[in-house]
């Protein structure tokens, strides 16, 4: 039981989250309903056809894209109210929350250790901190033997498990991921999930990862479905009820 070993409230709330894009004739109802919990160490897929609202759910969660009502609490501190944002979004994001996209965004002209780096250092961590935490992240990650390297020189799974380290840096609440294995092979792909696994259950953190690789999905502690902007309702809870 992930939940029994990081006890406390858990990472993320949803509260019956609604998004609204547009409006008249242009309105789409990108996300309707939503409510779930993801506890600290779980790790959980967020499944769904194309358009079914997984990245505006991840954004909203992820304080890019307020929803347009309904509730957002991480690590129990409630952060949005509808749009309204109830802290200072730009600082919380830094501070409690990791992101991993489909493409590993890496800073060019860094290599991978500085990459690492400066998400702390934009967190205040002294330079000298910084560096040794990011050298242990590409180590925990497997990739300290490429920490002078520049991403260009950096294979795409290499690339993407700097791109988890980065994340990991502050050691956020909430790490969020958007289709991260897209770019990569089945196998590599796979590592990466693992890897997401990993840091859920060692370091207590919720992570939602978007995917559409249902190879992998064995990773996962629990998955949910999105379908029309709404969460599908589990088969069990149909029978139940
Ligand atoms: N900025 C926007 N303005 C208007 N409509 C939008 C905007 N972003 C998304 N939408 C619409 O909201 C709905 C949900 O989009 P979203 O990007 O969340 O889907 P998705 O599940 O992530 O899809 P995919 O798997 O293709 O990435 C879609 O109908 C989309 O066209
Ligand atoms: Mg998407």
């Amino acid at each position: 039981m992930t939940a029994a070993r990081f006890p406390g409230e858990p990472a993320v709330e949803a509260q019956d989250l609604e998004k609204i894009y547009g409006s008249g004739n242009t309105e789409v109802v990108a996300m309707k309903e939503v409510s779930f919990r993801v506890a600290r160490g779980e790790v959980m897929a967020l499944l769904g056809p194309s358009g079914a609202g997984k990245s505006t759910l991840l954004t909203a969660i992820g304080l890019i894209n307020p929803p347009t009502s309904g509730r957002i609490l991480i690590g129990g501190v409630p952060v949005m109210d509808g749009s309204r944002a109830l802290v200072d979004l730009r600082a919380f994001r830094r501070k409690h929350l990791g992101f991993v996209f489909q493409k590993a965004n890496l800073i060019p002209f860094l290599n991978a250790r500085q990459n690492v780096q400066i998400a702390l250092e934009i967190n205040d961590v002294p330079p000298r901190a910084a560096r040794g935490r990011a050298l242990e992240l590409l180590d925990y990650l497997g990739v300290a033997d490429r920490a002078d390297n520049l991403p260009s020189m950096l294979s795409g799974g290499q690339q993407q498990r700097v791109a988890v380290a980065r994340a990991l840096a502050n050691r956020p609440d909430v790490i969020l991921a958007d289709e991260p294995t897209a770019a990569l092979d089945g196998f590599r792909g796979r590592q990466v999930m693992e890897l997401f696994r990993k840091v859920a259950h060692e370091q207590g953190a919720g992570v939602i990862v978007v995917t559409h690789d249902h190879r992998a999905l064995d990773v996962f502690d629990r998955t949910i479905e999105m379908e029309d902007g709404r969460l599908r309702t589990p088969k069990q809870a149909v029978a139940e009820g």
